[in-house]
């Protein structure tokens, strides 16, 4: 029997769905109603492990008493009001940020995609205030993403997702990651900026090594141009480290952060160092939403969190567990390639396509992402416990095996043919 909530209403709410907004999301037959900690609960009640937190975004869990606090204090005072007003949130959690970085100053936006967006032109403006418009070019990542604007597609390394929408922004350099020569060939006194993602993310999950990050480094201030990194997905404690570049030893010139920043509100980041700081000059640069009491409030109450709950050091040790189990699921089954990650951003990925494991967890009460088709990438909570790791194995781990052997029976047929 079918555990998917199929009572009438849902199966109204489904279908109105589909009928009114665009299909551009490959969806699940489900409709979520709430959530606690790690679980969601769907309108019919039944409990779902959340292994993918909306995304990466729920960082704390779902109703995590301190956002619940701060938002209900919050929508009751000003939930928005223009940029040009200041309250006490916005500049107190610039500050921190700041101090967590060693950047200097903070730009905000609403999401992942107008960050990158803002990084390119403040990338730009430096150039042609220091140096020439010619310098404009951008060197990113092959397979990497960073987002659906025009801007941040054109920079985004996968042809997949741009097919259809040229022509791109001009000058994309996109390089092989780890491959240093290639990097080295593609920076010119022309380059602006140099963006990667310190662990990409959607690509598939590879952490870039710090040998690639140090000479990406160099490259950057050989040739004047800004190093961005852009942590939209790995930052904000996700490896354990507030910062993934923490790991390598070396610093950017902007940091672009989103996802778990405000909480569950939109709330994104641009992070300068000091010589960038009147880089987007007044007038220059711009977000409505960007930056709202109600998002900063939030954000101050996810740092808070985070330190005050020791999340950065049970980020480390749960995603050592399931590291090891992982690695476990990979050496039983012959249809994992290989598991990969580090701290709560890991991987298993597959020779199968995913979708159809990810239904079939769903139904058990697992909610898993694929990225890729068949990388099933894990970023859940931080708050995620060895018992959940081990209720995930438990329901994937049959879910393998099934697709080995479907694989196997394939592969016998078409060698009778
Ligand atoms: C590394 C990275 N950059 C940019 C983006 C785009 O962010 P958004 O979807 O919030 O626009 C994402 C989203 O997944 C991301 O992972």
């Amino acid at each position: 029997m079918s555990r998917f909530n199929q009572n009438a209403d849902a199966s109204h709410m489904l279908l109105r769905d589909s009928e009114w907004l665009l299909p551009v999301y490959a969806r699940f037959p489900v409709v979520m109603d709430r959530g606690e900690g790690v679980y969601l609960f769907d309108t019919s009640g039944n409990r779902y492990l959340d292994m993918m937190a909306g995304l990466g975004v729920n960082a704390l869990g779902h109703a995590h008493p301190r956002l619940v606090a701060a938002s209900n204090d919050q929508v009751t005072k000003i939930v928005h009001l223009s940029p040009q007003y200041c309250t006490p949130y916005a500049g107190e959690l610039a500050e921190r940020l700041c101090a967590l970085s060693g950047m200097s100053g903070v730009f905000y936006s609403t999401g992942g995609s107008e960050a990158v967006e803002g990084a390119l032109k403040l990338a730009r403006a430096f150039a042609q205030q220091n140096f020439s418009s010619k310098k404009h070019r951008v060197v990113s990542l092959l397979g990497s993403y960073h987002g659906r604007t025009l801007g941040s597609l054109s920079v985004t390394g996968q042809a997949k997702y741009r097919d259809d929408f040229g022509p791109d922004l001009p000058g994309a350099d996109f390089v092989t990651r780890e491959d240093l020569a290639e990097l080295q060939a593609a920076v010119s006194d022309d380059t602006c900026c140099i963006l990667l993602e310190t662990v990409l993310g959607e690509g598939g999950v590879y952490e870039l090594s710090k040998e690639y990050l140090a000479e990406a480094r160099r490259l950057a201030y050989k040739h004047n141009a800004l190093l961005i990194l852009d942590e939209i997905q790995c930052g904000l404690g996700r490896t354990g480290k507030w910062f993934a570049y923490e790991h390598a030893g070396i610093t950017p010139d902007v940091l672009i952060l989103g996802k778990p920043l405000g909480g569950g509100v939109p709330l994104s980041a641009l992070l300068v160092s000091s010589e960038l700081f009147h880089a987007l000059g007044l007038g220059k640069h711009g977000s409505t939403l960007g930056g709202s009491p109600l998002a900063c409030r939030l954000g101050l109450a996810f740092l808070d969190a985070v330190e005050e709950e020791g999340l950065l050091a049970r980020v480390t040790e749960t995603g050592a567990y399931l590291k090891q189990r992982l690695v476990e699921l990979a050496a039983d089954n012959d249809v994992v390639e290989e598991a990969r990650g580090l701290g709560l951003i890991q991987a298993l990925e597959l020779t199968v396509p995913g979708r159809p494991i990810a239904e079939a967890a769903l139904q058990k009460g697992v909610l898993l992402n694929f990225v890729q088709g068949n990388v099933k990438r894990f970023h859940p909570s931080f708050l995620l416990e060895k018992q959940h790791i081990d209720t995930m194995v438990e329901v994937v781990r049959p879910l393998l095996q099934a697709a080995s052997s479907e694989s196997k029976q394939m592969e016998a047929t078409l060698a009778t043919r």
